[in-house]
């Protein structure tokens, strides 16, 4: 096990009606800005809740944060967070509306400096205190310290560091009105994020093993169950509670980790709009495919403890572990290949050149250059 450092200081507050407990949570006397997205919190009572909670307090409102954030839509956002002298913000909605108001937590506490800077730095040197009602689970970003950021004229989108929320407010409730789409997305990218954690090499920790496939063991069996019903309570609170754990820093402690799954969606949407978990969705099981040599040891334990499969030689228990994972992926309603999300060859080589050009090497072997991404998108074809 590799030394580590855990400390994750933000405060998880879960369950029916705990947006009320805002009121209490955010501190008095702060100037806050409340952050949104395009809408949805409208439609399913959110807003009126946090308006509710928030009565009486001084509070500017920024609408508009899109899926896939742009820095475009966070500078006006800075400004008016500047215009107001904002010093605490709130973020309400999905795992876009709180990445884009971290960026925005930065660029207030860094004068002078443009937030694109801030997000290629890779890590913000200082934040203003923020923290989130989150309505969509996937992401993890209600508990963690990254965003991801997308810059509209150049059809980039990088993820960046910074500081913890203070705290998130996770109603299950609030999930309802979730259409299957993003239902979808979600448990994709829940299940690629414990994958990217995991999916490495066997024996640097039992621990974080067992908790990892114990988590993608829920999803799988949770999955079916979100479709039939979506307005299960327990069902939808598992499901909100798997994804702020998948990515609190708590399945990652003394592991090494790979993200080259990642990395390689950003890119496909910041070419092409598709959404994040839709992209994970076609590149992780290529991912598999052409690493299968490098994670041998961590498949085969994948193949026995989260999918079953004792029978056969090891090579076709990873070619079913495999198949298994791109079938889960399909069984949400995910496309898994390029071809089916229309993208060919042109955007492989993009890729492929922005990887070689910027020098990357990713994944827990650091050798995913733009050569190997270009073998496994030829995978994902
Ligand atoms: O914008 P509104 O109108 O609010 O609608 C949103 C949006 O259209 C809607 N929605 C959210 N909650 C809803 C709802 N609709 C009905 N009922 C609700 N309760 O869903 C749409 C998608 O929302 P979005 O926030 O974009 O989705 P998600 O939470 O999946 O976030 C995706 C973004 O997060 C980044 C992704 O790259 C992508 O940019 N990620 C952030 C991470 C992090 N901070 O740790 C890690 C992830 O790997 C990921 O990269
Ligand atoms: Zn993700």
């Amino acid at each position: 096990m590799k030394n580590f450092e855990y400390h994750n200081p933000t405060r998880l507050v879960f369950g029916k009606g705990q947006i009320a407990k805002l009121a209490g949570l955010v501190p008095a006397g702060a100037k806050i800005m409340v952050t949104f997205g395009g809408g949805s919190v409208r439609r399913n009572g959110v807003y009126d809740q946090v308006a509710q909670a928030l009565e009486g307090r001084d509070y500017v409102e920024f609408w508009g944060i899109e899926p896939n954030p742009s820095v475009e839509t966070v500078r006006e956002a800075v400004a008016l967070g500047r215009e107001y002298g904002v010093d605490f913000l709130l973020a309400v909605g999905g795992g876009s509306v709180l990445d884009g108001t971290k960026l925005i937590a930065s660029a207030l506490a860094m004068p002078g400096i443009d937030p694109w800077e801030i997000v290629l730095s890779g890590q913000a040197r200082a934040a203003i205190p923020y923290a989130s009602v989150m309505t969509l689970p996937a992401t993890g970003s209600e508990m963690n310290n990254g965003a991801v950021i997308s810059r509209r004229e150049t059809r980039e989108k990088y993820p960046f560091y910074s500081r913890y929320p203070e705290f998130s407010i996770l109603d299950p409730e609030v999930t309802y009105t979730l259409p299957p789409e993003q239902i979808a997305n979600g448990v994709t990218d829940v299940y690629a994020h414990i994958l990217e954690q995991y999916m490495t090499v066997p024996g640097q920790s039992r621990l974080m093993d067992r908790w990892a496939e114990g988590m993608l063991m829920e999803l799988v069996e949770l999955a079916p169950k979100i479709r039939a019903n979506p307005h299960d309570y327990d069902v939808m609170a598992d499901f909100m509670l798997v994804a702020a754990m998948a990515l609190n820093d708590m399945i990652r402690m003394g592991v090494t980790e790979d993200w080259s799954t990642h990395m390689i969606g950003h890119e496909l949407t910041a070419l092409h709009g598709i959404a994040h978990g839709a992209s994970l969705a076609i590149v992780f099981p290529a991912t598999l495919r052409v690493l299968r040599d490098q994670k041998r040891g961590k498949l085969l334990q994948y193949a026995e403890r989260v999918w079953h499969i004792t029978e056969g030689g090891e090579d076709a228990r990873i070619d079913e572990a495999i198949a298994r994972t791109e079938a889960f992926f399909r069984s949400l309603g995910q496309k898994t290949r390029l071809a089916e999300a229309g993208i060919g060859d042109e955007t492989i080589e993009v890729i492929a050149e922005r990887f070689n050009k910027a020098g990357v090497a990713y994944g827990e072997g650091r050798n995913v250059t733009g050569d190997v991404a270009r073998q496994i998108l030829q995978a994902a074809k």
